[in-house]
């Protein structure tokens, strides 16, 4: 039996866990700081990386705590250094290299966006496990960051296909969230609104849902945010600072901003479908047919975004691995279920394990 505890501080959760052979969650404590960044309509990194430092090492106690564990049985300690906001990396890395220098531990560094792939292989106390993926598999990571596609051709291999040339879909959420003034965070806010509106009310502008080149598996949000900007206040006067649009959110119907919400999570998650029905074919004309889909990352949590892979997963025979939906947004029981991986294969962490803003993982 082999106890990891998994710490996570990439962004504006401050989390740990401990995870027992990489999938059975012993305890997943998670400290938002929503409160914190709301007035701001976004992550301060500064005030992230603060609360981190505050927080942390009571999230550590309580994780532990609740595994019923002590910090001499754990056999490694578990850190995503990269990629995330930089001040808030250093904050966890920091904390996990001091713990497995002093309790003479492993470390491990593991990978936030490989680890949030990890998260639909977790299973909960009283919980059945799920079967383990097929391969070869797709894997899509749809967060506040990165909205990115992989080809898993064999267990252990991973190969990115494509990722957002611009907002991540999560970003793009967050940022629907605002112009709606739907509420923070963006994403299950519109998300809930949504699902009061009618995305083919009489009257609502198309919003684009952007393929980019014929053959391309990247993706692109920064469109459809200005379309749905548009869409809700006008054409504007002028540009950037100077512009003066037509009027303001609080001058719609509610029933048309849910409609507006209702259309722009149909175009965001209609350009995620039809980009994985694209590598799906590729990979088919290239003699090599998928065999199952595996999400991760906060916007896998989405109600629209689950229903419609459940649908894809059906129509074309694949096994569907979703994240349960406290597994899907940053946690640190998918560092620790990842942190397994790099465990058996000996692959340590040095003590001068560096932390890095973004990778092209
Ligand atoms: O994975 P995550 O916690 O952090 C990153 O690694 O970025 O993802 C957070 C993102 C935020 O943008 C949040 O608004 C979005 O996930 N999100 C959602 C939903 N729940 C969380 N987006 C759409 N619908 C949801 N239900
Ligand atoms: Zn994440």
């Amino acid at each position: 039996m082999t106890l990891i505890l998994g710490l996570e501080t990439s962004c504006d959760e401050t989390a740990a866990a401990v995870v027992r052979d990489g999938r059975a969650v012993r305890s997943n404590v998670v400290a938002s700081q929503h409160e914190l960044h709301e007035r701001y309509a976004g992550v301060v990194p500064e005030i992230a990386s603060r609360a981190h430092l505050e927080r942390l090492m009571p999230v550590v106690q309580e994780a532990l705590e609740q595994a019923e564990v002590g910090l001499s049985t754990v056999d490694a300690i578990a850190v995503g250094h990269r990629p995330g906001l930089i001040g808030s990396l250093i904050v966890g890395a920091a904390a996990a290299k001091a713990l497995a220098w002093s309790l003479g531990k492993p470390l491990l560094g593991v990978d936030h966006v490989r680890a949030h792939l990890h998260a639909a292989q977790l299973v909960e106390p009283g919980h059945e496990p799920s079967l383990p993926p097929e391969f070869p598999a797709l894997g899509l990571v749809v967060s506040g960051g990165h909205t990115t596609l992989y080809h898993l051709p064999e267990l252990g291999q991973i190969e990115r296909l494509g990722a957002t040339i611009d907002d991540a879909i999560g970003e793009a959420y967050d940022k629907a969230g605002v112009i709606l003034d739907a509420g923070y965070p963006g994403g299950p806010a519109v998300d809930r609104l949504a699902r009061t509106g009618n995305a083919e009310a009489d009257g609502l502008p198309e919003l684009p849902v952007s393929m980019l080149g014929r053959d391309s598996l990247d993706f692109s949000f920064s469109g459809l945010k200005t379309a749905l900007l548009y869409a809700v206040r006008g054409q504007p006067v002028g540009r950037g600072r100077d512009a003066r649009f037509e009027r303001e959110v609080g001058d719609l119907p509610p029933q048309r901003r849910a409609d507006l919400a209702a259309a722009f999570q149909r175009a965001a998650v209609e350009a995620v479908v039809r980009k994985l029905d694209r590598a799906r074919q590729q990979r088919e004309r290239a003699g090599t047919p998928i065999r199952s889909l595996i999400l991760g990352g906060g916007v896998s949590a989405n109600s629209e975004l689950r229903r419609r892979v459940t649908d894809f997963a059906e129509t074309h025979r694949l096994g569907l691995h979703l994240p349960r939906m406290d597994h899907c947004v940053d946690n640190a029981a998918m560092i620790a279920g990842y942190g397994y991986e790099l465990f058996r294969a000996e692959e340590y962490a040095p003590l001068d394990l560096p932390v890095v803003a973004t990778t092209r993982t």
